[in-house]
């Protein structure tokens, strides 16, 4: 069985499904591994690395491809791409299939059977397959590295011959995967950490992290989680109670990290453009959510820029491309975690089973049909066809979320 791992065409993006670990692992296995000349270029890892791991190395993607049983990508096949592939063949990426559903039947009309990573359940043994995790781990260290970058004070308390340099004040909104590395990753620098989300388990966690939580309505927020532990989308009346509360936080804060984020939903709008006035000349803003519209109104997806107050906003999408190598080593490492337990020995090729709940949850389409209903539901939703469903993509009967930290 022949693994391909391409070089990533899409703009901005550093990362490359693979790693020098992996690719031992994966040989190990009994596979064989192909590499595209220069897919590792932007994470540091050259072809004559990944040769030494055991891999080949192929000119471009066709010959990439050609023969693979599976296909690992960081991001979803572009057109090109897809004329490229045949049927069978076993695609592993962050297809963003419920973002771009239309996408989805597109790579489907090629006969491959496409896992979308992203939609890996939210069950224990799914913790070391979860790209979003691994990720948003990674992304939420970067942005408090850029957000020090761009203040121009110092972060920590110093008591120095020339007089005390106060610490930075850091307030994160949203406290996921991203939002508690944020926090630690703060604290480490030295700020003194405050901290808000509407999900009630988060206060502990914040707390735990040494950082302040402040909490708008414990009683709306009882009610704030989804069973697969995701927030909810809160009514008006939180809304309103919650910016009252930042409106007083927030022109004492010097940097401000969001990453609020509902699966499925733009970006709540939790900054607006009166509270991003009353800040402070020279604070920061790093909006995490800018992929998805953004937590504050003023946020260019992409930018940085300066309010005419001194207030700067840092809307770069994509973090952990900017962390390439580290981030290219765990995607590896959650796609090989995902896979390997399926691999049959005998016949030296992988069968994956189709009531796994990780198989069910991220398989999108195979044979030519749509087969996961979230992703049916999203394109009859976005006016597409709608394919028969396979299964139904959760995880229920599975032990239910040990939750995760960063
Ligand atoms: P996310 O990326 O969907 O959202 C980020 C954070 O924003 C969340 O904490 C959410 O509650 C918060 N948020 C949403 N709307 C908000 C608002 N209006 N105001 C303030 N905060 C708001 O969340 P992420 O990082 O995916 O984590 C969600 C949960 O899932 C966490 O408890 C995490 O530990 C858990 N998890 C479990 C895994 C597993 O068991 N396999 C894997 C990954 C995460």
């Amino acid at each position: 069985m022949k693994i391909a791992m391409p070089k990533e065409r899409s703009p901005g993006e550093n990362r490359v499904a693979a790693s020098i670990e992996v690719i031992g692992k994966l040989i190990n296995l009994g596979c064989d591994v192909v590499v595209e000349s220069g897919a590792g270029d932007g994470a540091s890892i050259s072809d004559d690395a990944f040769k030494a791991a055991g891999a080949s190395i192929a000119k471009d993607f066709a010959a990439t491809v050609k023969d693979a049983g599976m296909i690992w990508k960081i991001t979803a096949p572009n057109k090109t791409e897809t004329a490229k592939l045949s049927r069978g063949q076993v695609v592993c990426a962050s297809l963003g299939a419920l973002i771009d559903p239309k996408a989805i039947e597109e790579l489907s009309k090629s006969g491959v059977t496409a896992f979308a990573m992203e939609l890996m359940p939210r069950i224990s043994r799914a913790q070391s397959m979860d790209i979003l995790s691994s990720q948003a781990n990674l992304a939420g260290y970067k942005a408090v590295l850029n957000a020090a970058e761009l203040y121009g004070r110092a972060m920590p308390m110093m008591m120095t011959a020339a007089g005390t340099v106060p610490p930075a004040r850091a307030f994160v909104m949203g406290v996921g995967v991203a939002g508690l590395q944020a926090i630690a990753t703060a604290k480490r620098l030295g700020a003194a950490v405050s901290a808000t989300d509407v999900r009630p388990a988060t206060k502990e966690q914040v707390a735990s992290l040494g950082g302040k939580f402040l909490e708008v309505d414990p009683e709306m927020e009882k009610e704030a989680e989804t069973e697969g532990g995701y927030a909810k989308e809160m009514p008006p009346e939180y809304f309103e109670k919650q910016k009252q509360k930042v409106r007083e936080h927030l022109p004492k804060q010097d940097i401000v990290v969001t990453t609020a984020l509902i699966p499925g939903r733009p970006a709540p709008k939790l900054i607006t453009k009166d509270m991003v006035e009353s800040m402070k000349n020279g604070s920061v803003i790093v909006d995490m959510a800018a992929e998805a519209g953004g937590n504050c109104e003023l946020t260019k997806p992409g930018e940085v820029t300066t309010t005419k107050n001194g207030v700067i906003i840092d809307g770069r999408v994509n973090l952990p491309s900017m962390l390439a190598e580290t981030a290219s080593a765990l995607f590896a490492k959650n796609l090989f975690n995902f896979v390997s337990p399926h691999f049959d020995k005998e016949k030296g090729t992988f069968v994956f089973k189709d009531d796994d709940a990780t198989v069910e949850g991220t398989l999108v389409c195979k044979d030519g049909k749509i087969a996961n209903e979230r992703v049916s539901e999203a394109l009859s939703n976005a006016g597409g066809s709608k394919k028969a469903p396979a299964k139904k993509a959760d995880a229920k009967s599975e032990t239910k979320d040990s939750k995760k930290g960063a």
